[in-house]
């Protein structure tokens, strides 16, 4: 699990947070990712390969048994680019490695992808997956076959030939990790997949056209909750009921406070009469939504305060933060951890 990078487009959120483990409803970000690895019983170990800010991470984990996996740490000297870390992590290995990008969420069928690769006996097999704009991804073309022809890493514009892009999933053989160079920073997308097209390996595609995100920004990051909230995504705690209002049995909603689905609302957290949870938000735990604030399709981390009257909208707060009375947040305010809004502030 490629999980070492510093998240920059997630600033100011991924300051004191490792983007592998930003809360998606309270729950770090990896849990997910490990949900889906647990499918596959194949799966003997959990590398994570780590750099910025690891212990954070550890600390979450540990030696995975409380998740039901073997999980081990692998934390580079500095940053090795996405090939330079999969070497550095996988250098005793020699089963197929299945790599993963710490930062996307998908359903997608591990166990089929396994069986492609041995089916096809490939050096390396790669999900793609469809997007409406692929600059800001890694563009993949593919002959009738499943063959990859080609792969453009963030193309621009008018370099588009199609829709498919790398889904940050791989599975690869360790014979091939000699030909990444040894503790220098190398790119498995713009060096090491380019150089086993040029040399005609059997390099095949597993497409996938289920749920797939990428959480690394904070639009996307936003957009995650919402697939969540409506069933686009199934994962708890929607997972049986998408569209509702979750509220923990240990949130104290007041009578008169007006809450909308869907919408979730942590434990220990205090709504207070006369506010309002509108749709899309998340209210995380121990934070105090005063009289009359209003918070609508925002991500609230855990244990801040929106004082009475203030309006939290299409906003994202890290843990610990202050808004004071009256004030108001709206169209894609990201603030950091225990920022503080003097009354009557417009942001
Ligand atoms: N250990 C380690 N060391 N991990 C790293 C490093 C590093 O030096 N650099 C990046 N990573 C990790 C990040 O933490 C992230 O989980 C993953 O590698 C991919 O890095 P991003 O920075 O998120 O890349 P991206 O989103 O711009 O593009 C990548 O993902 C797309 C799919 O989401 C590429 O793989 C694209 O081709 C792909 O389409
Ligand atoms: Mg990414």
């Amino acid at each position: 699990m490629l999980a070492g990078g510093k998240g920059t487009r997630l600033r100011p959120l991924t300051i004191h947070t490792p983007k592998p483990i930003v809360p998606i409803f309270e729950r770090p970000f990896l849990h997910y990712q490990l949900d889906l690895l647990k499918q596959v019983p194949e799966i003997d170990e959990v590398i994570l390969s780590l750099n910025y800010q690891p212990r954070r991470i550890e600390e979450i984990f540990g030696d995975g048994s409380e998740a039901g996996l073997n999980i081990r740490y692998v934390v580079e000297p500095e940053p090795l680019g996405t090939a330079g870390a999969v070497r550095y992590a996988g250098e005793s290995l020699h089963e197929s490695v299945v790599v993963f990008n710490g930062d996307v969420l998908t359903n997608v069928d591990l166990a089929a992808v396994l069986k492609l690769h041995r089916e096809r006996k490939a050096k390396a097999t790669i999900v793609l997956t469809p997007v409406e704009n692929p600059t800001a991804y890694g563009l993949v073309e593919t002959d009738a076959d499943g063959n990859i022809q080609r792969f453009l890493e963030k193309p621009k514009a008018d370099e588009i030939t199609c829709d498919t892009i790398n889904a940050g999933i791989y599975i690869l053989e360790p014979d091939t990790f000699d030909r990444i160079p040894k503790g220098e920073p190398w790119s498995i997308e713009r060096s090491f997949f380019p150089s086993l097209i040029e040399r005609n390996e059997t390099f095949v595609a597993y497409v996938y056209r289920g749920y797939w995100i990428d959480i690394g920004t904070p639009e996307k990051y936003t957009q995650v909750h919402r697939d969540i909230m409506d069933g686009r995504c199934v994962a708890a705690p929607f997972a049986s009921a998408p569209g509702s209002a979750w509220i923990s049995p240990n949130a104290r909603v007041e009578d008169g406070a007006v809450i909308e689905g869907p919408c979730y609302i942590d434990d220990g957290a205090v709504v207070k009469a006369g506010a309002k949870v509108g749709p899309y938000s998340v209210v995380g735990r121990q934070c105090h939504i005063e009289e009359h604030a209003v918070i609508d399709r925002s991500i609230l981390w855990s244990s801040s305060r929106v004082s009475q009257e203030a309006t939290v909208r299409n906003s994202i707060m890290g843990r610990h933060c202050h808004i004071g009375r009256s004030a108001s947040l709206d169209n894609g305010v990201v603030l950091g951890d225990k920022s503080v809004l003097t009354d009557f502030s417009r942001l």
